[in-house]
């Protein structure tokens, strides 16, 4: 069985499909978008950091220095270690 696959939405950008095991940021890539910002791909740089403003999503490791615990919970995360649980609507800072 493949993977779910989801929309993202940039607010004021551009909307892309990403299946449930693949980041949105390659997801942005693969489609031909630069709408987040592109760095190490290995949530290191925090070129990605974008907050999510609706949607459920699970992360992967993030740098805590780029992320801090109030961030996590403000929403706040890095687009190349966020994978989609559902539809997401993405704020670019
Ligand atoms: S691209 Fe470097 S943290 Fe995501």
């Amino acid at each position: 069985m493949s993977a779910a696959v989801h929309r993202i939405s940039i607010v004021g950008g551009n909307e892309f499909a990403c299946p449930e095991d693949e980041r949105v940021l390659i997801a942005m890539e693969r489609c031909g978008f630069d709408d987040i910002g592109v760095g190490c791909r290995g949530g290191g740089c925090g070129f990605c950091r974008v907050r999510v403003v609706e949607g459920q999503y699970r992360t992967g490791k993030m740098s805590a220095e780029k992320i801090s615990p109030e961030d996590r919970a403000a929403g706040y995360v890095l687009a190349c270690r966020l994978y989609p649980l559902g539809d997401l609507m993405i704020e670019v800072d």
